[in-house]
């Protein structure tokens, strides 16, 4: 089979890969001005405004430093938090900043980018209000993490971290791969997990954990100003010990066209309380899937072995590097493989077009898996040791960030069935 895919040549995209594995909560509404004085720091600022977590910020950068800042805000109001980038040395840092002071609102939050490395300079700041420290040549990253951190208190509750599961066409396994990872996140890693089925008309996490809640995402997403903590507490279904299902109503006597920021309430709800969540998100290209994705600390695209899949997988993982240059690149599994008299594309030319290996590769399983189903039971209830059952813990791991210590156990899975990205 030829796959017109395969002539790119195979990149260096691997090595542009930014090595961001680090959660960092996205901030709130809030306004921030930049006054640089380095053209590398006004491009790194700029980039920061443009991640996603910074997408509901407002950026304003000029040139200037802090005198131009001063002058800004002589009988005006200050924004929620000011970014100065100063050349000078330690005295002089001290005296712009107590004018500074002056003119600015309380409230305000001050963020200082130095070319000084001096951690006496670095704890007078800090005991004269500035609120954090950078050295320049800053990255993009670190001014991200800086004014998100200024928002996120450290010692509060988790942050947690947004698992997206979509397939690359409809009915190749997202659905079951996503409650089978989400099943093991809580089980093996013994976190507490929440499982979102996006679903609204056909989830079956519901039918899959054996649960019928009478309540679930439906009442939140149609009532975006009752949402808080207490009211998504009560929407979750508990399934496991540390398992909890915010389900899908799979009725269909209303319908379903939302828009784009349609589940970010719940999203930062879930995301202040939980630290780990599972977005079973169906195979459907909108503003809010779209929207879902890009906002997501992990993605896994799970694809069956044609030529649908592989061009489906290749344009969503372009879109989404595109659109997260700072995260990790999406990772793609695939998903029923092996199937019998069925022509499939190889791993191998997946990876080659893809220019990245399966971070997981599920053989065909009719017998267990149809049996799960029908039960309404994970894979690993039916039979813990499965080599299916293997793998989904191997992807909870990889997914929630702790693959870096812990390889694929050798000897259990064929080479190929096993393949396990690290
Ligand atoms: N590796 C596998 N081997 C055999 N059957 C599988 C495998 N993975 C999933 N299935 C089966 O494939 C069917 C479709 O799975 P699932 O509903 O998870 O797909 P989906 O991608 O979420 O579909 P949809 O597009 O409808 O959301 C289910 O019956 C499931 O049990
Ligand atoms: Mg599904």
């Amino acid at each position: 089979m030829i796959v017109p895919a395969l002539q790119t040549e195979p990149a260096e995209a691997a090595a542009a890969e930014p090595a961001v594995n680090e959660q960092i909560a996205p901030a709130p509404r809030v306004s921030v001005q930049a006054f640089c004085e380095t053209v590398e720091t006004a491009a790194a600022v700029q980039a920061a405004g443009e991640d996603r977590r910074l997408g509901k910020a407002h950026l304003k950068i000029q040139m200037g430093g802090i005198t131009a800042a001063i002058e800004a805000y002589n009988g005006s109001p200050t924004p929620n938090v000011i970014v100065i980038e100063t050349e000078n040395r330690g005295d002089e840092i001290l005296d712009g900043l107590d004018s500074l002071a002056e003119v600015c609102d309380a409230g305000t939050r001050v963020i200082v980018i130095g070319h000084v490395n001096d951690v006496l300079l670095y704890r007078e700041l800090l005991r004269r209000g500035v609120n954090d420290y950078l050295i320049a040549p800053i990255g993009t990253i670190d001014m991200v993490r800086s004014v998100c951190g200024l928002f996120s208190a450290p010692d509060a509750k988790p942050v947690g971290r947004i698992i997206a599961i979509i397939g690359a066409k409809g009915g190749v396994g997202a659905s079951s791969i996503a409650h089978n990872v989400g099943w093991a996140v809580a089980r093996e890693l013994r976190l507490d997990t929440v499982v979102a089925d996006l679903d609204l008309g056909f989830g079956t996490a519901g039918l899959d954990y054996n649960q019928d809640p009478p309540q679930g995402i439906a009442d939140a997403v149609f009532s975006p100003d009752r949402i808080d903590n207490a009211f998504i507490d009560r929407l979750l279904s508990k399934c496991t010990e540390h398992l909890s299902l915010l389900a899908a109503p799979a009725t269909l006597d209303r319908v379903y066209d939302f828009g784009a920021e349609a589940f970010d309430t719940i999203i930062d709800s879930l995301r202040a309380t939980v630290p780990s969540i599972v977005l079973d998100v169906p195979h459907l290209w909108s503003g809010w899937t779209k929207k879902m994705l890009i906002g997501a600390d992990e993605i896994l695209i799970v694809a069956g072995p044609d030529l649908a899949n592989l061009r489906n997988t290749k344009n969503m993982i372009d879109l989404l590097r595109a659109a997260r240059p700072n995260d990790r690149r999406p990772r793609y599994c695939l998903n029923q493989i092996g199937m019998p008299k069925r022509p499939e594309i190889k791993p191998g030319d997946f990876a080659k077009a893809l220019e990245d290996e399966a971070t997981a590769i599920i053989p065909f399983e009719p017998q267990i898996f149809g049996t799960a189903a029908n039960n309404g039971q994970m894979i690993a209830e039916l039979s813990s040791s499965h080599r299916v059952a293997e793998i989904f813990r191997q992807l909870a791991q990889a997914l929630t960030g702790r693959m870096e210590t812990k390889k694929a156990r050798p000897g259990l899975l064929s080479p190929l069935l096993g393949m396990l990205k690290r």
